[in-house]
């Protein structure tokens, strides 16, 4: 059996739904089952848990075989990165150990390192390092920016309001990647034994800005979007004075500035190669696909 921490986060959604119909069941750990299983997420059982809390962990993982960690402390009321990330892997990694769990592929984050500017990644680094220092047999999947995140995000606020926000200038080719393709992939680590102790980093065919992105969901709207670009003056400001009032926030506009000041492009040339099974969706392919409506948003 199989047991997806994060199962109902936008690309767990997605895993769940790609691994549902697979022989010895599959089962979500959320901190909110009912609320999972009323939102019809496709998994076979849906179990309380909770990664900060280590004892609420063991129960969750009795008959599990592998186990996928997609959680995160990233985002709009999120716990952070340490806590979550870096701290509840630890968590599900030593309880993952105890119960005699086979394989731990662990959602990792492309870009992943020790002296990253941002906390999710130096987060995500340490994590690593403690899956590879465990006694499992582990995957690490590392990847890029979630395309449908941001074209829900941009896409839904042009089609309700006429306007799209550009954080910074959006001249920073970017790679985005689609959480279809992900959990494609994620399937692969689940299973594959040549992916046992090894990481993959997986990205999307093309790196945009986000200029290009509104361009691309305004001929997808087939209206007038007005782009509204949020100065980086005004990013940094507000990244510091939102740190102790609400960090989550702080930290979102944080990984703004990091999107539009570093390099965030990625070659899927070899990755391709490698699996030509697997299609790399492109933005366009994204933006036709009706499931946005419901798939994509933040
Ligand atoms: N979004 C991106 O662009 C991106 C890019 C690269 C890598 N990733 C990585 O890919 C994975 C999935 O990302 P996502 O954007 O799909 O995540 P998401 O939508 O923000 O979902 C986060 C998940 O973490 C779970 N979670 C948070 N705190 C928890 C806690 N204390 N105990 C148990 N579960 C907890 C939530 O479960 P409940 O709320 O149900 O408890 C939820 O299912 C993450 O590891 C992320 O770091 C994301």
């Amino acid at each position: 059996m199989i047991l997806i921490a994060g199962g109902t986060g936008h690309l767990g959604r997605e895993l769940s739904r790609v691994l549902a119909g697979r022989a010895g069941g599959l089962r979500v750990l959320t901190r909110e089952p009912a609320k999972a299983a009323s939102a019809g997420h496709g998994a076979t059982e849906f179990v309380k848990g909770d990664v900060r809390d280590r004892s609420s962990l063991g129960p969750a993982l009795v008959g599990i075989d592998v186990v996928i960690s997609a959680i995160t402390g990233f985002g709009p009321g999120g716990q952070g990165p340490r806590a979550i990330d870096l701290e509840g892997n630890r968590n599900l990694i030593g309880a993952s150990e105890a119960a005699g769990v086979r394989r731990f592929v662990l959602l990792s984050i492309h870009g992943a390192g020790p002296d990253h500017p941002m906390e999710l990644y130096r987060a995500k680094y340490r994590a690593e390092e403690l899956v590879r220092g465990s006694r499992l047999d582990w995957a690490i999947i590392r990847p890029t920016v979630f395309m449908e995140l941001w074209a829900g995000i941009i896409g839904g606020a042009a089609r309700t309001t006429g306007t799209a926000t550009i954080f910074g200038r959006g001249k920073n080719p970017t790679n985005f990647v689609s959480v279809r393709d992900v959990a494609r992939f994620v399937e692969v680590a689940a299973s594959d034994a040549g992916l046992g102790g090894a990481a993959l980093d997986v990205g999307g065919p093309e790196n945009l800005t986000f200029i290009e992105v509104v361009d691309s969901i305004r001929a997808s709207i087939g209206l007038p979007v007005r782009a509204r670009h949020v100065p980086l003056s005004a990013m940094r400001l507000g990244a510091i004075v939102m740190r102790r009032v609400k960090p989550d926030i702080a930290r979102l506009i944080q990984a703004g500035i990091v999107m539009d000041t570093t390099d965030m492009r990625f070659d899927s040339t070899a990755l391709q190669r490698r699996y030509p099974n697997i299609r790399l969706s492109r933005l366009v392919d994204i933006l036709a696909d009706a499931r946005l409506g419901t798939n994509g948003g933040g």
